[in-house]
């Protein structure tokens, strides 16, 4: 019986939220053919806040598109917490919580009006009370009766946020949600969308704004003109991007001289040495902790860690096309 429950359990922690199968689109026009989505196989994890990173036209809304049923594949196959895209559309919309590019609001009703109508055309039960707690959730609560036209970039937003969250749903898929907010938007944004994780729901976001609400991301996938060129946990990508590049340490000293900088570049492994902002950057070629630190001890070192690449530098090494991977 242990044993049956123990199983169960492993199932379920590999069950993913979303799946694709060498997912395709094409975009036929008079004039040409464009694959906006070309042979995806996604993997999206129960749990995480997975992280669809792609500049501009990279094919992002197209992919999301499909997930949520609003455009058909031309080939391949996903599933949606289990249900299939072209099949049981209407369950996932049912199921799914989409926050789309274009919000689709209108302009002249207040906050708590537009999501009453969303309320009322998604058959949300008890509509003015969940309307209420979404409000409340996403800090719009006083801004309630506020017309759409007049609320800032960063209200909308967190009104299409809560648009997403009627029906209590356990997958949210958010189609660059952070779009023309200011950065403490984004540090509430960040925060919301944290504690909706911890609450047990699995966040989907495409974006193209690397720095700002990409370090709450657990898992990323990386699409460049329509595929996805590496995809995995955060962790898993950045050993992997360290492993193969260079490895760069800071250390921190009571004081700076020419000659510390002279004694670590005689070091064969170093490439590079310079001091920044009262921080000394050592690039080097494989790691060299122990043989940096024998020096820095002599010249009284406060500090000393190693830099691990940021989720900047990962993007950048793969859409660059330096490690390019295929599935
Ligand atoms: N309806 C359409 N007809 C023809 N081409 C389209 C259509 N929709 C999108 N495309 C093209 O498909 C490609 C992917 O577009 P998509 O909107 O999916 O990208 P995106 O990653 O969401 O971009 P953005 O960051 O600008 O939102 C682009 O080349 C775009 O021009
Ligand atoms: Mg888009």
């Amino acid at each position: 019986m242990d044993i049956v429950c123990f199983r169960s359990i492993c199932d379920c922690e590999k069950m993913m939220a979303i799946e694709t199968e060498k997912l395709t689109k094409e975009y036929r026009t008079k004039k040409k053919i464009v694959r906006a989505v070309d042979s995806v196989d996604l993997r999206v994890p129960r749990g995480s806040i997975f992280g669809l990173l792609g500049e501009n036209g990279a094919g992002k809304s197209t992919l999301i598109h499909m997930l949520m049923g609003i455009t058909l594949p031309t080939s391949g196959s996903g599933k949606v917490l289990e249900y299939d895209i072209v099949k049981e559309s209407l369950k996932i919309r049912e199921k799914v919580g989409f926050m789309p590019e274009n919000l689709g609001f209108y302009e002249n009703l207040s906050a708590e009006q537009n999501l009453l109508v969303f309320a009322k055309l998604a058959e949300v039960k008890n509509s003015e009370e969940r309307v209420k707690e979404c409000l409340k959730v996403v800090g719009l609560w006083n801004y309630r009766q506020r017309k759409y036209k007049e609320m800032s970039t960063g209200m909308k937003q967190r009104l299409g946020l809560a648009q997403a969250l009627l029906k209590d749903p356990e997958l949210l898929i958010l189609d660059e949600p952070t779009a023309g907010i200011d950065p403490l938007g984004i540090k509430l944004f960040k925060e919301l969308l944290l504690e909706l994780n911890r609450e047990g729901r699995t966040i989907f976001i495409s974006t193209h704004l690397l720095y700002e609400i990409a370090p709450i991301f657990t898992h990323v996938a990386i699409m460049c003109r329509g595929k996805i060129v590496v995809q995995g946990s955060v962790e898993e990508l950045e050993k992997k991007v360290a492993s193969r590049r260079e490895y760069i340490y800071e250390a921190k000293l009571f004081s700076y001289s020419q000659r510390l900088i002279k004694e670590i570049l005689s070091l064969n492994v170093v490439k590079e040495a310079f001091s920044e902002k009262n921080k000394l950057i050592i690039k080097c070629s494989r790691p060299a902790a122990s043989e940096l630190l024998q020096i820095l001890f002599k010249y009284g070192v406060r500090s000393f860690k190693e830099i691990l690449p940021s989720l900047s530098d990962i993007f950048y090494t793969y859409v660059k096309g330096e490690l390019h991977e295929s599935f």
